[in-house]
Parts: C-alpha cells; structure tokens; sequence
C-alpha cells in the first residue's frame, strides 16, 4: 500500500466521559466490530485485573482506577482505528490532557440519565480549544434517562457545542424500541437480547410510509415523525466540514452495553472522522504526508517490570514513516537514538513492528531518555507544540525518609516527573522540593513506586498554594522585576525545566501581587511563548 493510502485509512481518536458513562463498555464494544476481540468482557476485565500489557501497579489493582493510558489498535473495514484509552479519573486528568495532544478526534460518551457531568464538561473544553472534531455518543438508552431533545440542549448549553443528531431514539428505558439513523435512513429495532451481536437494520426510506406503523406501533411511529420533523427545523444539517473544524458535533445514541446503535457510531466514524491531521511545531507546520518522520512523546509509562525501572515512552508519529533500528534525532538532547524493540499495539496485544505510519502510536523502551513532549525526528530540529504543564491543585513538601537511600529518592522523583506523573518546583529560598498534583491520590502513588521501584522512602508535608504561575519577565521594568524577586522570594520556586514560578497562598495575594507588579507577567500554564 502506498504511504498516502496507509495515512488515509487511519484513525487515531480517544473516547472521554465521566467515570461510569460507559467509556469501557463502549471500547469494547468497537474491538468486537473489528474482531480485535471474540467476547465481551475482554476489556471490562482487563479495567480490573490490569493485565500486564497496560497497567502495572498493585495500587492500580486495589483501586480499580485506569490510571494508564493504553492504546488499542484494530482493523474496521480496511480503516486502522487506533483508540487511545484516557482515564477518567479526575486525579489523572492530566494524563488525560496530553493524551488529547495525540488524538485526531474524538467521542464523548453521556450517561443519558446522567447527562453532562463535570469531568465532561473539562475534557470537552480542552477539546474545544484546541478544535478537535468530537461526535458525542448518548449511552444507556436501555435506561429512563432525560427527554433526548433536552439532553441536546444541555449539551449545547454546558459543553458550547453545536450539535446536530445523527441519530434519535424511539422510545426510551422500558419503552425503548430502536433507533433511527438519520445518516443512513434506517431503523434499527432493539430486541433486549442483541448483547454481543451485530444487528441487522431495517431501510426505511420513505417515513410516511405505513411500515413503520407495522415496525414500532401506531403511537411511536407519530411521535418518531413529529420528533424527526423537529430535528430537522431546529438543527442544522450535518455539514462535515464543520465537523472536522471542530464547529458540529455529530450526536448518536444507543446502549453501548446491549452493544445497541455502536455499529451505526462507527461506521459514521470510519466515514467522517479526519485521518492523520498536520500538527504545529514551535518552528513551522508539519503536515502528515511529508516524507520525514517526525513525532512527540505524549506518554510515558513504567513497564511491566517494576524492578527493572524500563519505560515505555508513547510516540504519536505525525510525518513519515517509523523505522526499527533507524537512527533517529532526539531533539532535546541533540543526539541520535536507535529502536531495536519498537512496540505497536493491537487489540489488547503489543508486539514489535518493523514500519508504523502517521497517526500510529509506537512504543519505546526507554531507560529515562524521554520526557513527556520530547519530539524526535529524521534529523530536523523540531519541538512540538502543545503539551503545557497546567497549575497543580496541591502541593506537599516531599522529605527524605531514609536518609540512606538520599540518591534514590532525587533519581526517583526526576523520574517520575519525566513521565509526567507530578511537577516538581524546588524553592528558590531553601531548596526544598515541593510536589504539585492535580489529585490528592497522586502522593499515594509517587510515595509507592518510589519505594517499590527506586528503593526510597518519603513523606509528605502540607504546603498552602492557591496556584502556581509561570513568571515572565517582559523586560519592560528590570527593577520592578528585581523587586518582586526581592520580596517574594518565599513564594518563589523552579519548575523542572527551570522555569521561574510564582507560588501564590491565596487568590487574594496573587492579585495583589499582579496590581503591585504590573510588568511582571504571571501565567496559568507553562507555555506562554
Ligand atoms: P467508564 O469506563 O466510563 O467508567 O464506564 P463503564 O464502561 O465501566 O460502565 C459503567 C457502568 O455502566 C457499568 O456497570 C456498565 O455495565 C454500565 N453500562 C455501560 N453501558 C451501558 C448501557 O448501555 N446500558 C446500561 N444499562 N448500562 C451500561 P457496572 O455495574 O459498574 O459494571 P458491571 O458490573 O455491569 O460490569
């Protein structure tokens, strides 16, 4: 197959929700359509047990939380979908966040009862600011839920979205009969007993004709026309231009456990969602059919085993083709790096590849070369944009509990702040190492790998901070600047790229540091440039 066609026929989304919307369920569900899995259940227990591909931590175990994000590749229709997995946990958002840097699309999945829930509300945003084409998939239409049409409200209103329904239920929970797909013109009955199978749909192509009356009953049959009549007057056409800019979200629903209305998602998904989109660098746009690899670390993520301390570090490839033991350029540290064991992931497998493509995610043993963003490419010196460390929500003092082991405890938190698993801010005043998390949860897990795999042992400190703000110094005032440094230099710290920021203790002294300072500009994000 020509390099073109292999871009063109991939498809690499991530599906994001609040926890328990139906995210893995529906994940599943896909792997039966491209028969990466021959019974449901596969990925459920894989949530659970944790099985060595993805996650490794007994932690993971005891909590149940994905905390890993994996990837699962399959075939559909000749299209290579790679699905990034996300966790849905709020503790891991962040995780979440850059995994949002390396997909082309994406799904939301909504609990119908539930409807929009506030972890959906952070991701969408994300997505949202960055224009990724998103269709949402309404799920658990085998439940009572909310009326479909004030769902798509509540979905325009709180996500700021532009919807336009695919597809609209008949009937819903107890009375749930079916949906129709707008895309195709055609009804798919639901049976209650479809778990597993593929269903077979019934062309309707003419609404008025009588049968429907004969299909659904006199009563839904009315209030399916009434309802299509609605969605046409007051939704707008889907426009798949729109779509792919990131101003139309395509609506499906169905019951991802019943495995109901996922076929009529996907195969609109294969048809619309965008292939292997250009990405930005800091010095120019790298389009995905340029001959030349190029890619970004997104992800990096402690192996299987733990003692070995071996990582697996996530590349999103954007241009050209990945090679094995192809010398390739790692831009940060201006030296040359060779693959001889290159990961790509299939179904629930991973197994070394000669070849991957744009849109293909390949993964790298790594024994701490990598942090997350690092870009690599044929020679080109390069640096992919977009992956910002964002403020911490709480920050604790970390100390050294085993006054022995001081080496393991500073290589091991270098570590895992590479794999993006906290920031570290070191105070400019005394030295001391503050960890930022965005969940308190997070402590839990630094405090046990970093027993378990670098030998060490820490404890924690409680350290008021509202938020952190990355400093800029305009140069418009350097005495104003040397005065801030002066007398805020308790609030002062590095990041790990050794980037000045401000640690305010309250909303109320960061604003008044930013009245008193004018020309000091604070940042909510690492990257301001
Ligand atoms: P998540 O990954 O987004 O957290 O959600 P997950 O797929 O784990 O689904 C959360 C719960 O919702 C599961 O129930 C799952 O079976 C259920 N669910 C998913 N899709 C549907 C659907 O279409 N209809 C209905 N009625 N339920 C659905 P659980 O009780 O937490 O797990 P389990 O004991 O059923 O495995």
């Amino acid at each position: 197959m020509e390099f073109k066609d292999e871009i063109a026929r991939r498809r690499t989304f991530g599906i994001i929700s609040h926890p328990d919307a139906g995210k893995t369920t529906l994940t599943e569900k896909l792997l039966l359509f491209g028969g990466a899995i021959q019974e449901a259940g596969a990925v459920k227990s894989n949530k659970i047990k944790k099985s060595a591909t993805s996650d490794f931590m007994e932690i993971e175990r005891q909590r149940g939380i994905s905390v890993a994000t994996s990837v699962l590749a399959f075939i559909y229709q000749n299209k290579k979908i790679n699905i990034l997995d996300t966790p849905g946990h709020k503790d891991f958002a962040e995780d979440t966040f850059r995994t949002l840097t390396a997909v082309d699309s994406v799904i939301v999945v909504i609990d119908v009862a539930k409807g929009v829930e506030e972890q959906t509300e952070k991701l969408v945003e994300v997505c949202r600011m960055r224009n990724i084409p998103m269709i949402v998939f309404i799920n658990k239409l085998d439940r009572e839920g909310k009326d479909a049409f004030d769902l798509l409200d509540e979905v325009e209103q709180k996500l700021g979205l532009q919807v336009t329904p695919l597809s609209f239920p008949i009937g819903m929970g107890y009375d749930f009969q079916g949906i129709y797909n707008v895309f195709e013109k055609n009804i798919n009955l639901f049976s209650g007993q479809s778990k597993q199978s593929i269903e077979d749909t019934i062309a309707i192509d003419d609404l008025n004709s009588p049968e429907l009356e004969k299909l659904i009953g006199e009563t839904a049959a009315e209030s399916l026309r009434d309802n299509l009549e609605l969605v046409e007057g007051v939704y707008p056409a889907f426009d798949k231009e729109a779509y792919l800019a990131g101003e139309q979200q395509p609506v499906f629903f169905g019951s991802a456990l019943n495995n109901f209305g996922v076929r009529e998602l996907l195969d609109c998904f294969i048809q619309i969602a965008p292939p292997p989109r250009a990405k930005a660098a800091e010095e120019r746009v790298v389009e995905s059919d340029e001959k030349k690899f190029s890619g970004f670390v997104f992800k990096i993520h402690a192996n299987m085993d733990p003692k070995h301390r071996d990582r697996l570090a996530f590349i999103k490839i954007v241009s050209g083709t990945f090679e094995r033991n192809t010398p390739y350029l790692h831009v940060r540290h201006d030296k040359k790096l060779k693959f001889s064991s290159p990961n790509a992931f299939f179904a629930e497998k991973k197994e070394i590849v000669d070849i991957s493509y744009p849109g293909d995610i390949v993964g790298l043993h790594d024994t701490g070369n990598f942090k997350i963003g690092d870009t690599l490419t044929e020679g080109e010196k390069l640096n992919y944009k977009g992956i910002p460390s964002f403020s911490p929500e709480h920050f604790r003092y970390i100390n050294n509990a085993d006054p022995m082991k001081a080496k393991q405890l500073n290589k091991g938190i270098d570590q895992l702040m590479d794999e993006g698993v906290a920031q570290l801010f070191t105070l400019e005043l005394n030295g001391r190492k503050v960890i930022g998390t965005v969940g308190a949860l997070q402590y839990e897990v630094i405090q046990y790998r970093l027993e378990h795999e670098y030998g060490a042992k820490c404890t924690y400190e409680n350290f008021p901070v509202h938020k952190a703000c990355w400093v800029e110094d305009t140069g418009e005032n350097p005495e104003e600047f040397a005065e801030f440094k002066r007398i805020k230099q308790k609030f002062l710290a590095r990041d790990k790229a050794g980037q000045l920021v401000f640690l305010a203790d309250s909303s109320f002294s960061l604003q008044m540091t930013q009245q008193k300072y004018p020309s000091v500009k604070l940042h909510f994000t690492s990257e301001f440039a």
